[in-house]
């Protein structure tokens, strides 16, 4: 979602704070949020050519780190000759179409409305339905995971539909490996997170008030074009990745899908609706960011700002859920897509404890397409991002999440069980018991050097330390806890964050980034968040005692402070690794804003997608969203370059390698949205002057589409190198 938000509604939430819209509606601000956002465009065009701006509204920076080659790529200076990460460098800019290192191409994998099924017709954008959108790839993709797909398997679920328990003990024990391989066939797991029904239809109205026929089957279209997909992918002789559309493991989760809720909180009082009395079960699942894979070949896809999907037209009457809520409160009033006008469940004045049945981690088994996904509520309830999992040495299962939005907190999750290699079932059930952490980050040995010690601190109401903290703070049961975690994890003295995105383990020394994606709302610093009014957004690496997942002391360090270490002075004070700035400009390293999803290559390489470059909090960044990649060791720590450039108004998610590392995937998403830096939309984009863009993907007639895109080096080799 756009870095600049924690809701999606109206475009003050969306993308530019100092933007107001003087009304709730977007109706009713669009045309004086367009000019906003042309004036903006405007000043970074002069901002990217180096021209000056006449009255300009804030200070236009000077030009970036000038490109050294004729081709348009940066100067890259390698100083490891163990660093592979040998390709060249790709410049920041606003080009209209994807830009990816010389020697590289893309193929669009599967855009917004693809039918996902034999025999559906061709998405058309003025003949939606909300049946066809269950069958169809959804909107806004995020998280994007591949699993490998054995040939055994594949033919196995063709025949008979699902393995037998020997094929599942096989499956389970030689997954972890075939996840590092070359695999022709694979899986992939692709999230929706969030719909803009003005980029969906030609002529929105499910936003506005009232209950018509075509308001309705917007609002519908709408909640079947939220969830999840797994499709299956091969990867052609020429590298290419294609979808295949009659797959039986394609499918497709959505906002209707029936999940059944699992761990401390299933059938509690607070999650019984007249819908379900009995709490066990809940249709679909909202807002699906960033998440995770497990070792058993399931992901967990984490549901992140679920409160902007309720309306509450009367004032909440339920006291209990509301003070429950009131870290992550409902909204008074309508909420931004009236769903509620549509579907009563999303009214808190008459189900308000429908609420709390989101705000969880799912959990999704890949390799058999009947499975019911599960809300595995031991993980807590918040804004979850991310959900990067880690085997501890005593073979108990970490789960690190962060919870995006401001001054919010970072989490761990330790099972009680212990993960089994080759039992795909036993490990079924792992979620739904343990200890949920949350992070307190302290000072070391030396204040103000960017590193110290942390402490991961037990949400156990029956922990000697915390419990009497957390029932002096009024939680008088571990229900509780996990309903109004943020207010659980006030009561114990957690650090608040600058907006704690995507978390991810090194597969090769063990590390974990935590990525902070921005906070200009931060007046007080502390040493783990030392930027006041951060607006470019900074990486955290944590390092867990002993080497051991399930350790509850940490020592951290900021591995980089994002923002354009061109500037003179440094003025935005950036930080890469340990180089100083003058080594960092020597080495070639790319200016970078509003760091948000993260993977891992196989050398331990961090890579990074970005949300919100081009806005960045204001200051006039101005650039295309992108991917980036940097070592995290050895002599080129902190040499951080950009791979990838995005296309205008969209935000890079993903990323994601297939196993054998030849192929990179990613999903812009929101292309030429109008909140996130294109004055028209995906139906007409449009230059400030009004000069037609194309629409993206390049060729498409109708609309601009979310997507997920491979990436390839034209000689088949590894990514990067
Ligand atoms: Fe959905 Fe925090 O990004
Ligand atoms: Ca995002
Ligand atoms: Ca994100
Ligand atoms: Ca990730």
């Amino acid at each position: 979602m756009a870095a600049r938000q924690e809701d999606a509604v109206t475009p003050v939430q969306q993308s530019d704070e100092e933007w107001e819209c003087p009304e709730r509606s977007l109706d009713e601000c669009q045309g004086e949020y367009i000019q906003h956002v042309m004036n903006r465009k405007m000043e970074r065009r002069a901002f990217l050519t180096g021209a000056a701006v006449a009255g300009a509204a804030f200070t236009v920076t000077p030009a970036l780190v000038e490109p050294a080659h004729a081709d348009g790529s940066y100067r890259y200076r390698r100083r490891d000759p163990g660093n592979r990460l040998t390709f060249k460098t790709v410049p920041p800019g606003n080009n209209a179409d994807i830009v990816v290192p010389l020697g590289y191409d893309y193929n669009v994998v599967i855009r917004w409305g693809d039918p996902l099924f034999p025999g559906m017709p061709e998405f058309d954008v003025d003949h939606q339905t909300p049946e066809d959108a269950a069958r169809q790839f959804g909107f806004n993709n995020d998280l994007v995971l591949w699993y490998p797909l054995p040939h055994w398997v594949r033919n196995t679920i063709r025949r008979h539909g699902r393995l037998r328990p020997i094929q599942e003990f096989f499956l389970g024990l030689f997954l972890p490996g075939l996840q590092q391989r070359s695999s022709k066939y694979a899986l992939m797991a692709i999230n929706h997170e969030y719909t803009t029904g003005r980029q969906m239809f030609r002529d929105y109205v499910g936003n506005l008030p009232g209950n018509s026929a075509e308001q309705a089957k917007q609002r519908r279209i709408e909640i079947e074009n939220h969830g999840l997909s797994v499709i299956e992918v091969k990867k052609r002789r020429n590298g290419k990745t294609r979808f295949v559309r009659n797959s039986p493991f394609n499918r497709r989760i959505t906002g209707t899908t029936p999940i059944e809720i699992r761990g401390p909180l299933r059938g509690h009082e607070l999650l019984r609706t007249a819908a379900d009395p009995t709490g066990t079960m809940v249709d679909g699942m909202f807002n699906n960011c960033a998440g995770g894979r497990t070792p058993w070949g399931t992901v967990l896809t984490c549901e992140e700002n679920f409160d902007q999907y309720f309306g509450n037209n009367d004032d909440n009457p339920d006291a209990e859920s509301k003070a429950l809520s009131a870290r992550v409160p409902g909204r008074g009033g309508a909420s931004g897509r009236r769903w509620e006008e549509t579907d009563p469940r999303f009214d808190l004045s008459k189900n308000p404890r429908e609420y709390n049945r989101f705000g969880y981690i799912v959990e999704i088994d890949m390799y058999n397409p009947d499975s019911v996904p599960m809300k595995r509520t031991a993980m807590g309830r918040f804004k979850h991002e991310g959900a990067s999992v880690a085997i501890a040495k005593s073979g108990q299962v970490a789960v690190y999440s962060g919870d995006d939005a401001r001054f919010e907190y970072v989490y761990k999750f330790v099972s009680k069980g212990r993960y089994h290699a080759g039992s795909r079932l036993a490990n079924g059930d792992l979620l739904d018991e343990g200890t949920l952490y949350v992070a307190q980050f302290n000072v070391g040995d030396t204040p103000e050097d960017d590193r110290g010690i942390g402490k991961w601190l037990p949400l156990d109401i029956d922990d000697p330390v915390s419990g009497p903290l957390l029932m002096t703070a009024g939680f008088s049961s571990q229900a509780e806890v996990l309903i109004n975690t943020r207010g659980a994890a006030d009561a114990l003295m957690a650090t608040p964050m600058d907006r704690p995105e995507d978390v991810e383990v090194s597969p090769v020394d063990g590390r974990v980034i935590i990525t902070l994606t921005n906070n200009s709302r931060r007046t007080e610093p502390n040493e783990a968040n030392p930027r006041i009014n951060n607006q470019h957004g900074h990486l955290v690496e944590l390092f867990e005692d002993d080497d051991d997942f399930a350790a509850t002391t940490f020592t951290w360090d900021i591995f980089v402070k994002c923002g354009n270490p061109a500037l003179p002075n440094n003025e935005q004070d950036t930080k890469y690794g340990e180089l100083s700035n003058e080594e960092a400009l020597a080495a070639g390293v790319s200016p970078i804003s509003d760091v948000d999803n993260i993977v891992w290559d196989d050398d331990g390489n961090l890579w990074i997608s970005t949300d919100g470059q081009f806005f960045s909090d204001g200051v006039g960044f101005g650039q295309n969203d992108g991917v980036f990649a940097v070592p995290v060791a050895g002599r080129d720590r902190g040499v951080l370059r950009q791979f990838l450039s995005g296309v205008p108004g969209c935000e890079i998610c993903g990323p994601e390698f297939s196993g054998d590392q030849r192929t990179f995937f990613c999903a812009p998403q929101h292309p030429h949205d109008p909140r996130s830096g294109d004055p028209g939309s995906a139906f007409e984009p449009k230059e400030p002057d009004g000069t037609p863009l194309p629409r993206w993907p390049v060729g498409e007639t109708q609309i601009s589409k979310p997507s997920l895109i491979a990436v390839r080096h034209l000689r088949g080799r590894k990514i990067g190198r």
